[in-house]
């Protein structure tokens, strides 16, 4: 009986040292981004759902890593995965000669399109007639912030912190039109009455994975991951599931 108990005391042991060994063996992948950009990031109740999301999971699952979502600042995601802070920014983030001064991107995964959203009748019907001194409302520190105070004037751009808060401010008059990624704008038209999407494009953009320049070990492994995962429908599937082609 002594024996018998001890046997069982040892395997107790055995077992509970290796379920230590597992949780501290499984390495955390931190993924960077800013959720309130759907269909690409979104919180839904408290749970973190989208496309860039979803990639995510399986590209920790390929790694044999455990993802955590940080949900951050956009304009600070670059500066965190430079120092370190996280692995990788994900966020419907667009390849930039600038950017890529600071980080590294893997391969693209989407396309993007900058749009424009006016109020339904507005006299702003294409891009040329935001030169009037319209103002401009984006999210601080994106592509259509960068553009559109390159193109129409630093004063004429007013940042928000999300594009949400843009839209808020196109619907309350305080913008004239808000320069945003199409996929997010068409969500906003849809949630919100009265707004409509100009059909000329402003800019059409690749989306990827910002990665640390020295981790160049995480690059190849999360470029050979994306591959895999193209290859095999598995991304072809998440972003179908979010942006049905009609
Ligand atoms: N594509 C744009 C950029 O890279 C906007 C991305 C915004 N993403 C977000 N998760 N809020 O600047």
């Amino acid at each position: 009986m002594k024996k018998l108990i001890s046997v069982m005391l040892a395997v107790v042991m055995v077992l509970s040292f290796a379920a230590c060994g597992t949780t501290t063996n499984t390495d955390k992948l931190q993924m960077a981004t800013n959720a309130a950009f759907t269909p690409y990031e979104y919180k839904e109740g408290d749970a973190y759902a989208g496309i860039d999301i979803e990639i995510a999971e399986k590209l920790a699952e390929k790694l044999g890593m455990e993802l955590v979502v940080n949900d951050v600042e956009f304009g600070s995601i670059i500066g965190g995965v430079q120092s370190g802070k996280y692995d990788m920014g994900i966020a419907g983030m667009t390849v930039t000669d600038e950017r890529l001064e600071s980080v590294n991107f893997s391969t693209s995964y989407a396309t993007g399109i900058q749009v424009v959203i006016v109020a339904e009748g507005s006299d702003i019907a294409t891009i040329d007639d935001i030169y009037n001194g319209k103002t401009i409302g984006v999210q601080q520190d994106t592509t259509g912030d960068i553009y559109a105070s390159d193109d129409f004037g630093s004063d004429n751009v007013i940042r928000y912190k999300t594009g949400a808060d843009a839209v808020q401010a196109l619907i309350s008059g305080k913008v004239d039109c808000v320069i945003i990624d199409n996929e997010p704008a068409k969500s906003f038209v849809a949630a919100n009455e009265g707004l409509t999407i100009l059909e000329t494009e402003y800019a059409v953009e690749d989306y990827a994975i910002a990665i640390a320049k020295e981790n160049t070990e995480l690059l190849d492994s999360i470029n050979a991951a994306l591959a895999e995962l193209t290859e095999d429908g598995t991304i072809p599937a998440i972003i179908e599931k979010y942006i049905p082609a009609e």
